[in-house]
């Protein structure tokens, strides 16, 4: 893993759509493992200034979101499909045809899960995932626990997600229970990794994720596994980092 800190959340931020920006001019036809929450999304207003300042040209790119809740319609504002929207796809040129986001309100989950990963494997594969981190360690969706050989599969969401993300929500009690997420497998076959983490409430979750053993109970502990992962810590996130990093 290579391991950046970052002074704040913008240098972060800007760090990040630097390695997004490069990776798109490289390979314009380059299929992006996407993620929502907190984290990227000023990554994301700064991939659209530099579409509208620079002409950064999303036209041939590719997405695939990590998750979705399972019942939320897409026009709802708690959706990640409302959040990818307002936060990115309506700002920029890419196709709507490339855009793929889980259908959390698909009649058939099971078969819904089964044809995302079958859609990534037809587009040859995630060229660049990014991804945020849990407090928990989880990673999409993947909560403690969970096998690392799974693929896109419906998971029940932890106590603890549903508390850190209802503050996305009027109370805790809408959060949903339920979320479709690419599996551990499907993010470890992308061929790089983006880890973003900022703010003190993940700092013991990178800790682990970098140092402890590769175990379940700490789903983003497997990244130690891939060969190509880069990881934006800001500052305070780095806090039990210090000395460790070379
Ligand atoms: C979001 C996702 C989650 C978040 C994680 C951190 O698509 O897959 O794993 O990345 O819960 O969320 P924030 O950034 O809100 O702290």
């Amino acid at each position: 893993m290579r391991v950046v800190i970052a002074n704040d959340y913008e240098d972060l931020s800007s760090r990040a759509a630097m390695i997004v920006a490069g990776q798109v001019c490289i390979k314009p036809k380059s299929v992006l493992g996407l993620a929502t929450g907190s984290t990227p999304t000023r990554m994301y207003n700064k991939l659209v200034e530099m579409h509208k300042s620079a002409s950064l040209d999303f036209s041939s790119v590719v997405s695939f979101n990590l998750d979705e809740y399972i019942g939320l319609l897409p026009e709802d504002e708690q959706s990640y499909h409302w959040y990818m929207n307002k936060n990115f796809f309506e700002h920029v040129n890419i196709s709507k045809d490339n855009i793929h986001i889980p259908n959390g309100i698909s009649k058939n989950i099971a078969e819904e899960c089964q044809k995302y990963d079958q859609a990534i494997q037809a587009c040859g594969g995630i060229d660049l995932q990014i991804l945020g981190i849990g407090n928990n360690g989880h990673i999409g969706f993947n909560e403690p626990d969970l096998k690392f050989e799974a693929t896109t599969h419906k998971v029940e969401l932890d106590l603890d997600t549903i508390y850190a993300n209802s503050r996305f929500f009027k109370n805790a009690n809408d959060v949903p229970r339920y979320a479709i997420s690419m599996g551990i497998k499907t993010i470890m076959q992308a061929k790089k990794i983006l880890l973003l983490v900022n703010g003190q409430n993940k700092a013991e979750a990178i800790f682990k994720t970098i140092f402890n053993e590769i175990t379940p109970e700490i789903p983003a502990s497997i990244l130690q596994l891939h060969q190509d992962v880069t990881v934006i810590v800001e500052k305070e996130a780095a806090m039990y980092l210090e000395g460790k990093i070379a």
